[in-house]
């Protein structure tokens, strides 16, 4: 078994990865590295997985072996690129798909609306053909609880109506569930999009409220509070989100829909205050808040309704607030030396 996994550098693409070949199972790695964020910390997470830096800024579209065994392989590429991704498809026997590759972010697609169309639209349908070109068993991609908009019942379940996004963000998404949903109607592909919920953990995206909090307090700069503090989320660890994949991308196909869609997350609402005191906890210090209002593009609440995934993947979420970001602050002030 063979697996594609596209955005490898990438926070949750890293992590699940490194979960894929602890397994013994033989991953490709495909990410363009992008500088939507620090480029320094996706060499880094390459580092991990037995890549140098001087290896993976190459785009000579050739696939480098890891230095820690010959179960791992990187290429550098773009998903938009339609004349390299059909060639790695041709050459390397891909039996499974993980696609983690995107412009993630809800904020930054107010700002740069053509970069999630490029990455999620276009990047999302060539490797669609190329799933159908190549006889790919199983395509797994990543969608989003953005999908959800401004849905007010809670917890959030896939039967509930998803036909209202706010962002462009959350509209790339729906349509990668539309995009998929035509291809195993199509092509007999089987397709599961999964809707992951606020991941966090170590080796987390600058971007993201833990991150950006944690560096705050710690350099004792004030935090932005959205929304005066009332949000909620279903926070979710990077572990757990991983661990639930690997079950997805594992799991005999046999006997099921060839359509699926899958929410991902802890099924636990938490405040953002208790999110907050949770850090401050683990920093040992406590954080100046600046309170603003909503955000465009924002939602209140989020939190998920797991019961499909515990019903076929037997998937058990069991990292708490208080571990979850114990992990990231230690990761954080090692990384950073701090
Ligand atoms: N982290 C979360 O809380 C969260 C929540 C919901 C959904 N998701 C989705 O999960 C996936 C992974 O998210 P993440 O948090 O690891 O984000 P990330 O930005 O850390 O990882 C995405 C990776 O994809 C790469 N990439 C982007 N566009 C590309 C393209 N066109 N071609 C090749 N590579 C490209 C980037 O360089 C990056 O390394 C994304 O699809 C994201 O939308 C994440």
């Amino acid at each position: 078994m063979k697996i594609l996994v596209t955005g490898a550098a990438g926070f949750i693409g890293h992590h699940l990865c490194e979960a894929l070949l602890k397994r013994s199972i033989e991953v490709i790695g495909l990410d363009n590295i992008n500088d939507y964020y620090d480029v320094h910390l996706k060499y880094n997470r390459l580092i991990e997985l037995g890549i140098s830096s001087n290896d993976a800024e190459q785009w000579n579209s050739k696939t480098i072996s890891s230095k820690h065994g010959d179960k791992f392989s990187f290429v550098r590429m773009n998903l938009e690129d339609r004349n390299e991704l059909p060639k790695l498809f041709k050459d390397e026997n891909i039996v499974t798909v993980c696609n983690l590759a995107a412009q993630a972010g809800v904020r930054y697609s107010l700002e740069n609306p053509e970069s999630y169309v490029d990455s999620n639209i276009v990047g999302f349908l060539n490797l669609l053909e190329c799933c159908r070109h190549h006889q790919v068993k199983h395509l797994v991609y990543a969608s989003s609880s953005s999908v959800y908009g401004l849905n007010e019942k809670v917890p959030f379940s896939t039967s509930d109506n998803v036909d209202n996004p706010i962002s462009i963000y959350a509209a790339s998404k729906k349509s990668n569930e539309l995009m998929a949903h035509t291809y195993s109607h199509l092509f007999g592909m089987a397709t599961t999009g999964l809707r992951f919920f606020t991941v966090y953990g170590p080796w987390g995206r600058p971007d993201m409220a833990l991150f950006l909090f944690t560096d705050a307090i710690l350099n004792g700069r004030p935090i932005k509070v959205f929304n005066h503090g009332k949000l909620e989320r279903d926070f979710t660890y990077v572990g757990d989100i991983v661990e639930g994949v690997v079950r997805v991308l594992t799991k005999p196909l046999k006997n099921r829909q060839l359509y699926k869609i899958y929410n991902i997350g802890n099924n636990n609402s938490v405040k953002l205050t208790d999110f907050i005191q949770a850090i401050e906890n683990k920093v040992g210090k406590k954080a100046e808040k600046e309170m603003l209002p909503m955000q465009p593009g924002d939602v209140t609440k989020t939190w998920a309704d797991v019961d499909n995934l515990i019903q076929d993947y037997d998937y058990r979420p069991n990292t708490n607030i208080n571990d979850g970001v114990g992990s990231f602050v230690k990761w954080y002030r090692n990384y950073y030396n701090i």
